[in-house]
């Protein structure tokens, strides 16, 4: 009796036993990539298992291999090395035309694991900008503009990466960071908190001791940190390991590090990553905000403190 495996979005295709899962899909006619004609070298007839991986045959020593250098995860099979032993496997091919081609196999790669998938994650989620910094570009020297903002980007990536924090994307005088790709949510959130905390402390040493003494100028930043589920993938071609993070959640975030300065408070937390904090910080108090397309207010905790130049 032929088991049977169903490729998403194609057909059900029969699978004898003996055969791999992709000589079943040839022969019924789905245009597998195979470039290297199924002796595992290639990794063209990739899939992704979506269902019934317990229903496979172990990994074989040159898929092992293969899967080992490019890093692949679990769930993302060779067809060509694979068996079926039972119903109930759904799989999805990932390279199903020239374009995918391009993008999977051609035009970047190596060890991408979530860049290339796509995974849902749940991260904190760390907005940061900077507030005063206008004045001092209409102020300045695009040397000193530029050659300041180096300087600023520098303090906020070095206590972002001290935290296991990801850059994701920076836009004018801000930046957008995650934190969680590689640990639990309650540690990321703390590490997220501490990041930011780290941050005010050393923009404080910096005004301190560099801008007001060369440019009678001081700067404030507004941070906003939340947590939730989010799509983490890599969108960007021949920009390898570029990851992008998308969600509501990230818009929730993104709203408050904006809210810091109608809240006037320079870092402002949900209610709900607040929760998460093993030490949560002595917070000024609570607020509530207005979220488009949420019809209750929504609860955020002020730890930081009022900005000194409104
Ligand atoms: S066809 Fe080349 S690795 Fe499977």
């Amino acid at each position: 009796m032929p088991c049977h495996i169903n490729f998403k979005g194609e057909k059900t295709v029969p699978v004898e036993e003996g055969q791999t899962i992709l000589q079943a899909s040839l022969a019924d006619g789905i245009p597998h990539y195979h470039a290297c004609g199924g002796k595992g070298q290639c990794t063209t007839c990739r899939v992704m298992v979506l269902e019934g991986a317990e229903n496979l045959t172990p990994p074989t020593s040159c898929e092992r291999a293969i899967k080992n250098v490019k890093k692949f995860p679990d769930n993302v099979r060779l067809a060509c090395q694979t068996q079926v032993r039972g119903e109930g496997v759904q799989v999805q091919r990932l390279v199903r035309d020239d374009t995918d081609r391009y993008i999977f196999i051609d035009g970047k790669e190596e060890g991408t694991t979530i860049g290339e998938i796509g995974e849902r994650r749940k991260l904190a989620l760390f907005f940061i900008d900077v507030r005063n910094f206008t004045p001092f570009v209409e102020a300045n020297l695009p040397f000193d503009v530029i050659h300041i903002m180096r300087r600023i980007f520098a303090l906020f990536k070095n206590a972002i990466t001290q935290y296991n924090g990801e850059i994701i994307d920076t836009a004018g005088d801000g930046l957008y960071a995650v934190f969680g790709l590689n640990s639990k949510i309650r540690q990321a959130t703390e590490s997220a908190v501490l990041a930011g905390f780290k941050i005010l402390s050393d923009l404080r040493i910096f005004n301190n001791t560099y801008m007001r003494p060369y440019f009678n100028h001081t700067f404030e930043v507004g941070i906003g940190v939340h947590v939730g589920k989010v799509i983490v993938g890599n969108v960007g071609i021949g920009l390898s390991h570029n990851l992008t993070v998308m969600g509501y959640p990230v818009n929730i975030a993104a709203r408050l590090q904006a809210s810091t300065k109608e809240l006037n408070n320079s870092f402002v937390i949900s209610e709900v990553a607040y929760r998460l904090l093993k030490n949560p910080p002595y917070s000024l108090g609570c607020d509530y905000l207005n979220l488009k397309g949420v019809s209750t207010p929504y609860e955020v905790k002020l730890i930081g403190k009022p900005y000194e130049i409104i």
